[in-house]
């Protein structure tokens, strides 16, 4: 992948800068680079935190696959940012949690938000692929722990971190797009928390109690229950049980 990087002293969002650039018909391979964002965004309708020293990073893709085969590029994400923080050389145990979380020691260091456009045809149109890496600083008072690279003794500048993680994506969409999902998802498991192990996902009005045991071809969770049946969870907060 040939990136076409847009460096930005300040944007309202990285993700609302990609759509806007997709919407005029920019090409897969914009990546947008802000040093601060004065509306940044998260998932389920969270603002996130965007004052200068971290990372924020949006990219557009225009792959060739449903929107359902999409959704499975928040995993490639987690893989492309586990090995670019690698390189930084974190003296603690990095790990994915699903769905799509990147953790130091357990603690959240890296938030992923997918937007995309599907056409009236039920065609997906473009993906933005934003990231949010806690290099500099991280919030305090979030009801889970969070973490940066700072707060591990390691100094990145996120001009020195978008390379690392756009050659580690490079790569991974590289291997996606020829190989499908498979690949992503036997990288992703090789370090995902609770991996056969007994969680507890919490939904919004209901609990499952199971062993993690796998992901299925969509990104899925696959808990198997106590009697033995296989569940398969999509949405859902997961926590170790007990
Ligand atoms: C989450 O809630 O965990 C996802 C957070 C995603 C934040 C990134 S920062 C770069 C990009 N621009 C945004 O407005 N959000 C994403």
């Amino acid at each position: 992948m040939k990136w076409d990087v847009q460096v930005f002293d300040s944007v309202d969002s990285t993700n609302e800068e990609v759509r806007r650039q997709a919407e005029s018909g920019a090409v897969e391979g914009l990546a947008v680079l802000a040093k601060q964002q004065t509306a940044g965004r998260g998932r389920r309708g969270r603002a996130w935190d965007s004052p200068p020293g971290n990372l924020f990073l949006s990219l557009l893709l225009r792959p060739k696959v449903t929107p359902a085969e999409a959704a499975t590029l928040s995993f490639l994400t987690a893989v492309a940012l586990l090995e670019a923080l690698d390189l930084a050389s974190v003296p603690a145990t990095l790990t994915c949690k699903w769905p799509n979380d990147v953790l130091v020691n357990g603690a959240k260091i890296a938030g992923i938000l997918l937007e995309s456009r599907t056409g009236p045809d039920g065609a997906l149109g473009w993906v933005t692929v934003g990231i949010g890496v806690n290099l500099a600083w991280h919030p305090e008072g979030t009801p889970y722990p969070v973490t940066s690279l700072a707060a591990h003794g390691i100094t990145v500048t996120p001009e020195d971190f978008a390379p690392w993680l756009l050659a580690r994506y490079g790569y991974w969409y590289g291997r996606w797009q020829v190989e499908g999902f498979a690949p992503v998802r036997t990288a992703w498991l090789a370090r995902a928390q609770g991996l056969g192990q007994p969680v507890v996902v919490r939904l919004p009005d209901s609990e499952l109690q199971g062993r993690f045991v796998a992901l299925d071809d969509g990104g899925a969770l696959l808990l198997e229950l106590p009697d033995g049946r296989r569940q398969t969870v999509t949405a859902g907060d997961v926590f170790p049980a007990g």
